[in-house]
């Protein structure tokens, strides 16, 4: 491991939180992030739904059985992505690009000592229907992830998960 690439190594998945405030400056820091990813001709088909409070994180954490670190959880954001604006109308481009917007958010997170941790929505349709309602998300707009935000109780080791089997030289 290179020790430069230390920062990437180091963001890990957090579900434990401290209970310890996350500022609005530090959201509105994750979200420039998350809008200088990478984004398939640049149509920048992502929205960010962020989500503040007991009663909103609770209910987020009701319709998310995968989430339930969303309890302790200071913030949480909900990325959506609108199929109009993709590349071609694709949603495997819309994802592409939002899951880009994610890794952006989930590195951020990491380097400003946030602990963070990316919740699977799509393409389950029993957690992205409840999300709509609950959200008022427009029926055109397809919720992709959510992403639990808080100050972390728990600091997994940094690490890689390189296999050099999946590497191919040249042709599988
Ligand atoms: C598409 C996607 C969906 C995920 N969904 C969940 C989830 O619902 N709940 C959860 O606790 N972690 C979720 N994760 C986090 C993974 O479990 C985690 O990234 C993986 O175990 C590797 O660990 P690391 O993030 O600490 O490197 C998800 C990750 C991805 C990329």
């Amino acid at each position: 491991m290179n020790p430069k690439l230390a920062p990437l190594f180091t963001r890990r998945s957090v579900r434990r939180y401290s209970g310890e405030p996350v500022t609005d400056a530090e959201i509105r820091d994750l979200l420039e992030a998350a809008m200088a990813a990478p984004s398939a001709c640049a149509t920048d088909p992502w929205h960010f739904v962020v989500l503040r409070g007991r009663p909103a994180l609770d209910a987020l954490a009701g319709v998310l059985p995968n989430g339930p670190m969303l309890k302790q959880a200071e913030a949480a954001i909900v990325i959506c992505g609108d199929p109009a604006r993709a590349h071609r109308n694709q949603e495997s481009y819309l994802l592409q690009d939002c899951s880009a917007a994610i890794e952006n958010i989930l590195l951020a997170a990491s380097l400003l000592g946030l602990g963070a941790c990316w919740l699977g929505v799509h393409p389950n349709a029993d957690r992205m229907e409840p999300i709509r309602r609950q959200l008022g998300i427009p029926e055109a707009i397809l919720p992709v992830s959510a992403i639990a935000l808080g100050r972390p109780a728990e600091f997994p080791e940094l690490r890689t998960r390189f296999r050099a089997e999946a590497v191919h030289a040249g042709k599988w």
